[in-house]
C-alpha cells in the first residue's frame, strides 16, 4: 500500500454518517461510569469487557451492545461519551458527524427522552465552538420493538424538532422487515424530519428497495445485500441515494468473512454514492480512519478513490448545498497541498 493513501486518509477532511453514539462507549468509560452510578456489570476489568466483544451476527453483537449502554444514566454521562467520540475523532480529520441515538434502550431503563437528548447536545454543541465539527442527529427507532413504541417516541422527538434531523431504524433486521414502521416513518416525515434506515445488513435486497418505497428514506444504512441484485444497484446509481457503509462492522459481525469481500470497491465501480463508516467502533474496535485503512489496504483501493470517499462522505451528507461546498473545497485544497502541481 502506498504511503500516499495512507496520508490521504490521515489528513483529508471527512463527514462520519453511520454512527451510533452509545456503541463509542469504550471499556474504560463502561467500567468508570458503572463505579460512578453503582451499576453492576457482569465485568470487572477492561479485559473482561473486551473478551466479550467476539460476536457471530448482529443478534450477538445487540445483547452486548444493550448491556453495556446500562452505565449511562445521567445527562453528563451522554455528554461525556459524545466528547470522547468528538474529541478522538477531530484526531482523524473528522469535520461533519451524523450521529445515531437510541432513545427506547434509555428509556425502557427509567432515563427520560430529555436527559438523553440534552447530554448529547451539549457535546455537539461544545465540538462546534472548540473544534469547528458541525453536526446532525438522528433519532432511530428499535425495530425489534412494536409500532406503537415508535409513535410513541417520536412524539418525544416532536417537541425537540430543533435539535433532531432526521429518523432512522435500527436493532434487529431478521424478522423486523421495513414495512412495519411505514406509517410511523409517513408520519415522521409528515412532521418534517428526513427518514434513514438500515438495511440490507443481514437482510434481504427487498428491504433496501422497501426501505425506500415505503419508508421514503433519503439514505441507506450498510446496504449491502444491494449489490447482490443489479436492477437495484442500477437504480441506486441512477438515483445517487447514498449507502453508509461499515466494513469493519461487517466483518466483526460475520457479514464478510474477510475485508477482501467488503462491497466498497464493487459500488464505487458501479458509481454508487457509498461511504465508509465506522457503526460502533468501541465495540468493533476501529474508528473512521480504521475503516478507510481497512478498506484502502484490503481492496488495494487508489488515491482518487480515497479522495472519491472523502468526498461522498459530504455529498451523502444532510449538509446544505453551500457547507458541502465548503468542505469539498478544502478536500480540493488539501489535495493539492500533498501533491503541488
Ligand atoms: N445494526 C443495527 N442496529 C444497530 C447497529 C448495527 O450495526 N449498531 C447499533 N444498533
Ligand atoms: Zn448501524
Amino acid at each position: 500500500m502506498t504511503s500516499n493513501v495512507h496520508q490521504l486518509i490521515d489528513t483529508l477532511p471527512k463527514a462520519e454518517l453511520h454512527l451510533h453514539i452509545e456503541g463509542t462507549l469504550e471499556p474504560e468509560m463502561m467500567l468508570a461510569l458503572a463505579k460512578r452510578n453503582k451499576i453492576t456489570l457482569p465485568y470487572d476489568t477492561v479485559e473482561d469487557v473486551r473478551a466479550a466483544y467476539q460476536f457471530d451476527n448482529l443478534q450477538d453483537f445487540l445483547d452486548v451492545y444493550y448491556l453495556g449502554m446500562s452505565v449511562l444514566i445521567e445527562e453528563r454521562d451522554f455528554h461525556d461519551l459524545t466528547w470522547a467520540y468528538l474529541t478522538k475523532v477531530h484526531a482523524d480529520g473528522l469535520t461533519h458527524a451524523e450521529i445515531f441515538f437510541d432513545p427506547q434502550a434509555h428509556m425502557e431503563r427509567g432515563i427520560a427522552f430529555e436527559t438523553v437528548l440534552a447530554g448529547i447536545t451539549s457535546a455537539l454543541e461544545q465540538a462546534h465552538r472548540e473544534l469547528g465539527i458541525s453536526s446532525k442527529l438522528i433519532m432511530c427507532f428499535l425495530r425489534h420493538l412494536s409500532e406503537e413504541e415508535a409513535f410513541d417516541t417520536l412524539a418525544c422527538a416532536c417537541k425537540h424538532k430543533d435539535h433532531i434531523f432526521a429518523v432512522g431504524l435500527d436493532s434487529s433486521e431478521q424478522g423486523h422487515p421495513p414495512e412495519k414502521f411505514e406509517r410511523v416513518f409517513a408520519e415522521a416525515r409528515k412532521e418534517g424530519f428526513v427518514a434513514v434506515a438500515h438495511a440490507g445488513e443481514e437482510g434481504p435486497p427487498e428491504n433496501v428497495a422497501n426501505s425506500l418505497d415505503l419508508l421514503g428514506v433519503s439514505r441507506v444504512d450498510h446496504g449491502n445485500s444491494a449489490l447482490k441484485d443489479a436492477a437495484l444497484t442500477q437504480r441506486l446509481a441512477q438515483q445517487q441515494t447514498p449507502l453508509t457503509m461499515c466494513p469493519i462492522s461487517n466483518l466483526r459481525l460475520k457479514g464478510i468473512p474477510d475485508l477482501s469481500a467488503a462491497p466498497v470497491k464493487k459500488a464505487l465501480e458501479a458509481n454508487l454514492l457509498v461511504t465508509v463508516n465506522s457503526d460502533d467502533p468501541s465495540y468493533f474496535g476501529g474508528y473512521l480512519n480504521d475503516n478507510y485503512r481497512a478498506v484502502a489496504d484490503a481492496l488495494t483501493l487508489t488515491e482518487p478513490q480515497i479522495v472519491t470517499l472523502a468526498r461522498n462522505s459530504f455529498k451523502a451528507s444532510f449538509l446544505e448545498d453551500s457547507e458541502k461546498q465548503t468542505q469539498l473545497d478544502r478536500i480540493d485544497a488539501q489535495v493539492a497541498r500533498l501533491r503541488p502541481a
